[in-house]
């Protein structure tokens, strides 16, 4: 006790309150009268935007004011045992003055405003079991722990402030602390080996500083440790120590994204209750080791993005409890077990970008619990598992770039639940299920590239919808007026197909319809004018179909157009004057239509060179189509109406001519 009578005598010097005088006296009342005038101290110390911070914390209330404060907690002594200030808009900096509320247990300052240094007076506190400054925006180092400090702490987490400096080196000495939170900082340098010495750690979060070096093989002796936290923006040295092994009461790890190698130690198999194994996005190598079967309570596992090869073990098939099963982005080989369409509780299945083969387990999804399962690139083959959708929240659903072939199974019609579907790049064929069409949830139906055939549905709809394609499929009818419903489209691609029939006018009210292709397909009929609303397109392909009339003028009024392919129709008419004014417009091809009279050469056309002209044999204006606007002058005289200057009279001839002289005047 004398110690602490000490340090109030310094704190005198440092503050000019008067009051502190009575604390010489040691009788409870005075000692509660401290804490009440701490209390305003800090409060002052506590800045907030406004004068009212902490309004309730009023000096005038009745006596003991300071217990009836908001976040205060005391004993029936009226000495402060618990402070909590969570969520307040406080700023300012912590005084070291709080060391004077000696009674108190529990100190908890969370997502504040609060900024400074954290004082190292606070490690006087005798009493103090939970130091709780997580989510402020303290700076500087971790205070020096006086010799013999924080006796009591049990719990310290600094989680998400802007601490610097190395990792505090003297924990080991705290006799009772069991969790230690000291993530989401920027300490750097290496792990202390003295952290091997917390004997009674429970929870080590060192995660999201910039720590380096090695990770001390040592830490395999905190015995006791449930959970530990390594990963992210930290960046070690070497692997994942063997050691790790005798940490038998670890039932979280933690070690994604921090730049370590080597291979994932069989060790780990004796791990017996781990439940979250997190080793994503890191360089280990090797197969993964079979022993990890042994983890019967394993309920999360992350290896994406690593280097691993080899197969899954096939004594995963013990691990009933997985949800999570996160293995894309390796190098992995072999068929994906049958037992992983068994697995009763599997919820997310994420295998995408490996070398896996074989047909997926037809039983897939059949534990009616699946949300999400992405198989894309690998290279997989066979029908796509039936029951994929039996849980009814299937969201994700991604196939694309392998080789399924066969029908997209009827019932993915009536999974209302999707939100994202990707099956591009296989073989599917037959036709699609009209109820993909109508999906509430859905933001993305990609299909492209498969081999489906039939119509599309007379009803489209879908609030969410922002990308559909069926590019290069064997879809055949009319696109539908309904279409228009697809209000949320940025992207729609059915180019490559066999659609016929014309445009639907409906495609105008796709108001952020920023990209259109319908390339390659038998559509015919004029372009709508209405396309001239869709205010956000960019791209528009039209070309290669059966498409006639003019082309409409309001297209020049899409303000950020910068792609036109209308090539190799049979539209005709001039190319509108507005166009010239279309200075987003970088590419233009009008190439093999039926185009006539002068290609403007002013404004945007100046980027334009003859290719997105050419196969119109009406059109004049251009070098090399000048000689054959002259040579063709008897041919065009009959459709003459629209086209004055470059006919068949010799007077439109030479302002052909000059047209084409200004120009090499003004290159020259
Ligand atoms: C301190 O916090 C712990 C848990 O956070 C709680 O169990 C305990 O009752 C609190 N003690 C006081 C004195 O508020
Ligand atoms: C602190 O207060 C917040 C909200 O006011 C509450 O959610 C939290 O549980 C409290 N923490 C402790 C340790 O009492
Ligand atoms: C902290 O400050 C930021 C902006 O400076 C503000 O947006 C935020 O609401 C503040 N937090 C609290 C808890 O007052
Ligand atoms: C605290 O940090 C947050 C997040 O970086 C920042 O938005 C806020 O402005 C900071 N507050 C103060 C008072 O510096
Ligand atoms: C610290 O406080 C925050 C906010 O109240 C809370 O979310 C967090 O769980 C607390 N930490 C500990 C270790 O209790
Ligand atoms: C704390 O660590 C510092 C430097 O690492 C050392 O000088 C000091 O003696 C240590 N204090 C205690 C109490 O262990
Ligand atoms: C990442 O690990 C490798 C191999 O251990 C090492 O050479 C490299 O320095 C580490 N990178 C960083 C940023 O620490
Ligand atoms: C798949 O295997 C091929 C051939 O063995 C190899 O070139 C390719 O890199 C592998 N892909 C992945 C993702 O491992
Ligand atoms: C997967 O398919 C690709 C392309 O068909 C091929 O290059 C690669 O070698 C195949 N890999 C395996 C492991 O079969
Ligand atoms: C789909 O392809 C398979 C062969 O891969 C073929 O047997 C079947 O008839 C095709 N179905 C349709 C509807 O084209
Ligand atoms: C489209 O979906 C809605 C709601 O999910 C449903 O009520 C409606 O019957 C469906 N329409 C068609 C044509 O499938
Ligand atoms: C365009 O229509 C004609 C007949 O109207 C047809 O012969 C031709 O195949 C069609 N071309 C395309 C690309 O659909």
């Amino acid at each position: 006790m004398k110690r602490y009578h000490h340090l109030f005598l310094l704190l005198l010097f440092a503050t000019n309150c008067s009051q502190y005088i009575l604390l010489l006296l040691a009788s409870p009342e005075t000692q509660s009268q401290r804490d009440f005038h701490t209390l305003l101290k800090l409060k002052a110390s506590l800045l907030g935007p406004t004068l009212s911070t902490l309004p309730n914390w009023d000096p005038a209330a009745d006596s003991p004011a300071h217990c009836s404060f908001s976040g205060v907690t005391c004993d029936h002594q009226s000495r402060v045992i618990s402070l909590n200030l969570t969520a307040l808009p406080l700023r300012g900096v912590l005084p070291p003055e709080i060391a004077l509320l000696d009674h108190l247990v529990n100190l908890t300052i969370s997502q504040t405003n609060i900024s400074g240094n954290l004082p190292a007076e606070i490690s006087r506190l005798a009493s103090l079991k939970l130091l709780n400054i997580s989510r402020n925006n303290f700076t500087g180092a971790f205070p020096v722990i006086y010799p013999g400090g924080f006796p009591s702490l049990e719990v310290l987490d600094t989680y998400n402030n802007y601490l610097t400096g190395l990792l505090p080196a003297n924990l080991s000495t705290l006799p009772k602390l069991w969790y230690l939170h000291l993530g989401g900082n920027f300490f750097s340098g290496e792990i202390p080996e003295s952290y091997s010495e917390i004997s009674g750690l429970e929870y080590l979060g060192l995660n999201g500083n910039a720590l380096s070096g090695h990770i001390p093989d040592s830490l395999g002796k905190l015995s006791k440790l449930k959970e530990m936290y390594l990963g992210y923006y930290n960046s070690f040295e070497g692997g994942i120590p063997t050691e790790f092994g005798s940490l038998t009461s670890l039932v979280r790890l933690d070690m994604g994204g921090c730049n370590i190698t080597g291979p994932i130690p069989v060790t780990l198999g004796q791990l017996k209750n781990f439940n979250i194994l997190f080793l994503q996005m890191n360089h280990l190598t090797g197969p993964i080791p079979a022993t990890l079967g042994l983890l019967l309570y394993l309920e999360a596992l992350d290896f994406s993005s690593n280097e691993l090869t080899g197969e899954i073990p096939a004594t995963f098939s013990q691990m009933k409890q997985l949800k999570l099963f996160h293995l894309f982005n390796n190098h992995l080989q072999g068929n994906v077990p049958q037992f992983i369409g068994e697995l009763p509780y599997l919820e997310i299945l994420q295998i995408w970008e490996n070398n896996f083969t074989g047909e997926l387990p037809e039983s897939l999804g059949s534990n009616r619990r699946l949300i999400k399962l992405d198989v894309a690139t690998n290279n997989l083959t066979g029908l796509v598992p039936p029951n994929l959708c039996a849980s009814g929240q299937l969201e994700v659903l991604v196939l694309m770039e392998n080789g399924f072939f066969g029908p997209i199974p009827e019932n993915l019609g009536r999974c209302n639940s999707l939100c994202h579907v990707r099956m591009g790049k296989n073989f599917l064929n037959g036709t699609v299920p009209p109820g993909l069409f109508n999906l509430s949830r859905a933001d993305m139906l990609e299909l492209n590239d498969n081999f489906l055939s039939g119509k599309l549905p007379p009803i489209i709809n879908g609030d969410r919808l922002e990308t559909l394609s069926l590019s290069n499929n064997q879809i055949t009818g009319r696109i539908p007026p309904s279409m228009g419903n697809l209000l949320a489209l940025l992207t729609l691609s059915f180019d490559q197909n066999r659609l016929s029939g014309s445009i639907p006018s409906d495609i105008g009210k796709l108001n952020h319809l920023s990209k259109l292709n319908l390339s390659g397909n038998s559509l015919s009929g004029e372009i709508p004018s209405e396309l001239g609303g869709c205010g956000s397109m960019s791209l528009i392909d039209l070309s290669r179909n059966n498409l006639t009339g003019v082309i409409p003028d309001e297209i020049a009024s899409l303000k950020i157009l910068s792609t036109l392919n209308l090539s190799r129709n049979h539209i005709s008419g001039e190319i509108p004057k507005e166009f010239t004014q279309m200075t987003s417009l970088t590419t233009l091809d009008l190439s093999f239509n039926n185009l006539y009279g002068e290609v403007p050469r002013q404004g945007q056309f100046l980027v334009f060179n003859e290719n997105s002209f050419a196969g119109n044999p009406g059109l004049c204006g251009t070098p090399s189509h000048n000689a054959s606007c002259v040579a063709r002058a008897g041919a065009n005289a009959n459709s003459g109406e629209r086209d004055p200057l470059c006919g068949a009279s010799a007077k439109p001839f030479f302002l052909c001519m000059g047209s084409f002289i200004g120009i090499l005047i003004i290159l020259s």
